[in-house]
């Protein structure tokens, strides 16, 4: 079947054999399918880029459910089932009054793939709120618990990405929200202007999440119009003494501090800089108003925006002496 509906690059690749489960008995009883050892776990499809057919299962988690298993005054624990889109899940938590997860939203993807590449956004990481996930240990079919700990969280990293590569399927996370005294984020980038345009002095966390989706929706391409996989890159992280060298050629270069002796370089500036940023190819290309974005104007093929995922690595290789990483999982 094609797996066109289960990426949202819109990327028209086949899967041999396809399966959606619904429930976690079904889920059991498809891993256990001795005749289908290749498997590709799909969730949401939102950080995914297909460049070739799969010749095994595709097996789509399509769990659901949301539950508050446990409350105080202050906070709740809320459990959100893997295929949980994530910001209806987001919305679902902003009409309960539950706050931390606010500048998160509208993010695509399901709730089940958030802990792989601690996805963030504005200021804030899943890991901020996450308590813990559930997961089921490929190859003894046992449900594992994870901490906060356990998933060593890094910037778009965690173990799932690392040595549990390929070894789990997440079934549930849990996130620990405020009830009350929200911590509001309002900092990063533009959150400020915008409520401030909007003549909002005393934000909600209502306020932030709509503020978030305007700026959002100015800027990154809605993946139903335009197929794309949000960033393609990832920022890289610099030494200052590398970063002061590319500050004498480019005295307005932007960056975020890391640690005494780093320094993030968004990737979207880089790639602007190489002029690829509005390219289109055929098909495919830069995104116009975000160059860490690259898109499918329809009918591309995952190989084509592949190689120039390449050709722009490259480029700002030979520019900058810097490497840029692909955020994205390529398959
Ligand atoms: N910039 C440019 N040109 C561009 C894009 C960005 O010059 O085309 C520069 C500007 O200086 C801008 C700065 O980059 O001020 C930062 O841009 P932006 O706030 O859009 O953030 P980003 O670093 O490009 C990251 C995340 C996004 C996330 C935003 C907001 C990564 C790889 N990407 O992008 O995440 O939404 O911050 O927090 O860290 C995603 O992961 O799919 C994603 C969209």
């Amino acid at each position: 079947i094609s797996l066109k509906p289960y990426n949202t690059f819109g990327i028209d690749a086949v899967a041999k054999h396809f399966t959606s489960v619904s429930s976690i008995s079904d889920l059991k009883t498809v891993l256990t399918l001795e005749n289908h050892p290749n498997k590709l776990i799909l969730g949401g499809g939102s950080n995914l880029l297909l460049t070739k057919d799969y010749d095994g299962l595709a097996l789509h988690v399509n769990l659901k459910g949301i539950e508050i298993i446990s409350e105080d005054e202050n906070t709740a624990i809320v459990k959100a089932q893997a295929g949980e889109n994530w910001h209806e899940f987001v919305i679902w938590c902003l009409k309960h009054d539950f706050g931390g997860l606010e500048n998160l939203s509208l993010i695509p993807g399901n709730v089940g793939t958030t802990p792989i590449q601690n996805i963030g956004a504005y200021g804030i990481e899943i890991k901020d709120t996450f308590e813990s996930c559930e997961a089921i240990n490929l190859e003894s079919l046992q449900f594992e618990s994870f901490t906060k700990e356990d998933c060593n969280f890094g910037y778009r990293n965690s173990t799932f990405k690392q040595e549990n590569k390929g070894k789990y399927i997440i079934t549930s996370v849990c996130f620990k929200l405020s009830k009350k005294n929200h911590t509001l984020n309002i900092n990063y980038g533009t959150i400020a202007n915008e409520l401030e345009n909007n003549g909002i002095t005393n934000p909600t966390i209502q306020d932030i999440s709509k503020a978030v989706i305007a700026i959002r929706q100015s800027k990154l391409p809605d993946p139903k119009e335009i197929g794309n996989s949000g960033s393609f890159f990832k920022n890289p992280v610099i030494s200052k003494l590398e970063f002061n060298e590319l500050l004498k050629n480019f005295p307005n270069a932007p960056s975020y501090p890391i640690s005494d002796n780093e320094v993030k370089v968004p990737a979207g500036w880089l790639i602007e800089k190489t002029g690829f940023k509005g390219k289109q190819f055929g098909n495919y290309g830069v995104h116009k108003k975000q160059a860490l974005v690259l898109v499918n104007y329809g009918g591309a093929k995952g190989s084509d925006i592949f190689n120039l995922s390449k050709l722009i690595q490259k480029t700002v290789k030979r520019l900058f002496d810097i490497s840029i990483e692909a955020e994205v999982n390529i398959l």
